[in-house]
C-alpha cells in the first residue's frame, strides 16, 4: 500500500497525527518504517524511539530503532508519553494484545494516536466493488484484519484506553487511479503475484483482467483514513476481551 502514501489525504491525516502528539516528549512510534513520521516528530524536540518487526525499511535519523513486536513491546512500563501508529494497525493479528501493550508502555494521561485505512468507511461505484472486496479480504496479502473505528474503540477501551477523538479524512480516486488503489498493491510485485496465482488464482486472474482495463475505467473510490487518539485511562484494563478481527 506504499503507492499511495504520499497522496494528500494520506499526508493530511499523517499533520493531523503529528499534530496531536506536538505536547509529548518521548515518544514511541510502532512500525516507523523508513522512518518518516520519526524524523519529523524527532526534529520537532521529542526523543523518539521507533518499534519495528523489521529493519529493511529503516533509513538513518534522528531517532533510534528497536527490533521487536508491536504485540510484545520490549519496553518498561511507563516509558513513554506518546505513541503513534501511522498505518500499522490494519496489518497486526491481536488488536487486544497491542492495546494492552499500548496501555502498559504509556505514562497516566499518555496519548496514542492511530492512523488507518478505515474500510468500513470507504464508498466505491459498483464497477470497483470486487476489486475493493479482494484487497480487504483477501489473506496473506500484508491487511490482517479490515478494522474500523467503532471496533478499535471498544477494544480500547477494553485495555484501559479512553477515547478523545476520532475522526475521518477522505480521498477521492477517479477512474484509472481508484483501480490502482483498489487492488494495485495486491499485483505490484512479483511475490503477491505468485501468491495470487497459485493460491486464487480465479481471482488473480480476475484482477489481471481489470489491470489491462485500467486505462479505459470509470468510477471512483472514496477511501476515509481514520484518525484516533486515545489518552490512558485510570481504570484498569478489562480482561478476557476477545478480539472479533
Ligand atoms: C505499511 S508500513 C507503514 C510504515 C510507516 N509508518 C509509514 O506510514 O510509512 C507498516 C510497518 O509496520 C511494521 N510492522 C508490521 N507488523 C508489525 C509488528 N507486529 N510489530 C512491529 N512492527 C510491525 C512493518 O515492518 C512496517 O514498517
Amino acid at each position: 500500500m506504499a503507492a499511495y502514501r504520499y497522496d494528500p489525504v494520506f499526508l493530511a491525516a499523517t499533520d493531523e497525527a503529528l499534530h496531536e502528539l506536538q505536547g509529548c516528549h518521548e515518544i514511541l512510534e510502532i512500525g516507523p518504517g523508513a522512518g518518516v513520521e520519526a524524523t519529523r516528530l524527532a526534529l520537532a524536540g521529542a526523543e523518539v524511539t521507533g518499534l519495528d518487526i523489521t529493519e529493511d525499511l529503516a533509513r538513518e535519523g534522528p531517532w533510534s530503532l528497536v527490533l521487536g513486536d508491536a504485540h510484545d513491546m520490549p519496553f518498561e512500563d511507563e516509558s513513554f508519553d506518546g505513541l503513534l501508529f501511522n498505518r500499522i494497525i490494519h496489518h497486526l493479528t491481536d488488536l487486544p494484545a497491542m492495546l494492552t501493550e499500548a496501555r502498559r508502555v504509556l505514562r497516566e494521561r499518555g496519548i496514542a494516536v492511530f492512523v488507518w485505512p478505515d474500510w468500513h468507511e470507504t464508498r466505491c461505484s459498483p464497477e470497483h466493488q470486487p476489486a475493493l472486496v479482494a484487497a480487504q479480504t483477501l489473506p496473506g496479502l500484508g491487511c490482517a484484519a479490515p478494522v474500523c473505528a467503532d471496533q478499535v474503540l471498544v477494544l480500547a477501551a477494553a485495555a484501559g484506553l479512553t477515547a478523545i477523538k476520532v475522526s475521518h479524512l477522505r480521498g477521492r480516486y477517479e477512474g484509472s487511479a481508484a483501480l490502482t488503489y483498489a487492488f494495485g498493491h495486491l499485483i505490484a510485485t512479483e511475490e503477491k503475484r505468485q501468491f495470487l496465482s497459485a493460491r486464487l488464482p480465479e481471482v488473480f486472474t480476475d484482477l489481471c483482467t481489470f489491470s489491462d482495463e485500467l486505462e479505459h475505467e470509470e468510477g471512483f473510490i472514496e477511501i476515509a483514513l481514520a484518525v484516533l487518539v486515545v489518552e490512558r485511562s485510570e481504570m484498569a484494563p478489562r480482561l478476557g476481551v476477545a478480539s472479533d478481527g
